[in-house]
């Protein structure tokens, strides 16, 4: 993996070697957040094809490669709450995120549990809770709702053992509300994994603080989402270049959102 972006320190920054998981962690370790949401920072990781799908045939690892792998891991690694969609979770079978030695260290200084609480964000609770991600995560998966979500699918949730969240007055949530309800249970340093109807809202709603963007040297073609869906933003929101790695022609960057620096 070679660093782009900001240039590098030296020239041993160009060489193309393996970074470690420590060095991947400083790299993407998250600021510290003003207040304005409540202290949380939404981060948001995406994959990408050159030609701009989310996805091949419903599932994103196709896109992808083991350096994206890492970083995906480094990113869960960092967060106190991995945030995503619920058709995500359905599509890609989502598990419940493992405790990882490499980052236990860095999890306890800075006083985060063994691993990221994955939050599911759904308005039907048409998932399935006798999955492990509900019935035996290492920290209570949290589902995010809206107030008038299905009551006998709160209850059949809850009774899996997960924690209920509402964060809308109607069926779905409101995402803005999203950083501050986590925010107020403690988690601050959140990452949302998509899907691009989720993302879209967090970017329209002004919430989205940074991303982290793969883009994979592959032609998609199809029919694939782009990575954030749903309806355009009033005026195009400005991020700011943060970083670049590059490895095996995929590009690994990070944008910051432009009101946040
Ligand atoms: N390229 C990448 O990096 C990447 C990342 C993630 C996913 N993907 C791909 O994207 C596809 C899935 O993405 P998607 O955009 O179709 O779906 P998604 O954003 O993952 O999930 C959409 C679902 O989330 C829930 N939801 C969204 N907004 C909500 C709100 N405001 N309130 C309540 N619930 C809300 C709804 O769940 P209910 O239907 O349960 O109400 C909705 O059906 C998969 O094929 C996956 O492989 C790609």
């Amino acid at each position: 993996m070679r660093r782009l972006f900001p240039s590098p320190l030296s020239p041993a920054d160009l060489d193309d070697r393996e970074w470690g998981l420590d060095e991947l962690a400083d790299f993407y370790a998250y600021p510290d957040a003003p207040p304005a949401q409540g202290g949380a920072w939404l981060r948001a990781n995406m994959v990408s094809s050159l030609d701009g799908a989310a996805h091949h045939e419903g599932r994103s690892q196709p896109l992808s490669s083991d350096a994206d792998m890492r970083i995906f891991g480094t990113l869960r690694g960092l967060a106190d709450a991995v945030v995503v969609g619920a058709e995500t979770v359905r599509q890609e079978g989502y598990r419940p995120a493992r405790a990882r030695e490499a980052f236990a260290a860095r999890r306890a200084a800075l006083g985060q549990g063994p691993a990221p609480v994955i939050a599911v964000v759904s308005a039907g609770l048409g998932l399935d809770f006798s999955l492990p991600l509900f019935t035996s995560p290492l920290v209570p998966t949290i589902v995010l709702t809206g107030a008038e979500a299905p009551a006998d699918r709160v209850a059949e949730a809850r009774a899996a053992g997960a924690e209920v969240v509402v964060a809308g007055e109607g069926r779905g949530v409101d995402p803005v509300l999203v950083p501050r309800a986590l925010a107020e249970r403690g988690l601050s340093r959140l990452l949302t994994e998509g899907g691009p109807r989720l993302l879209g809202q967090f970017a329209a709603a002004g919430v989205l603080d940074e991303m982290c963007l793969s883009l994979a040297p592959v032609m998609a073609a199809g029919s694939a989402p782009r990575i954030a869906a749903g309806p355009p933003l009033e005026v195009p929101e400005r991020f700011a270049l943060g970083s670049v790695l590059e490895e095996n022609g995929f590009l690994f960057t990070r944008y910051i959102r432009h009101q946040r620096l």
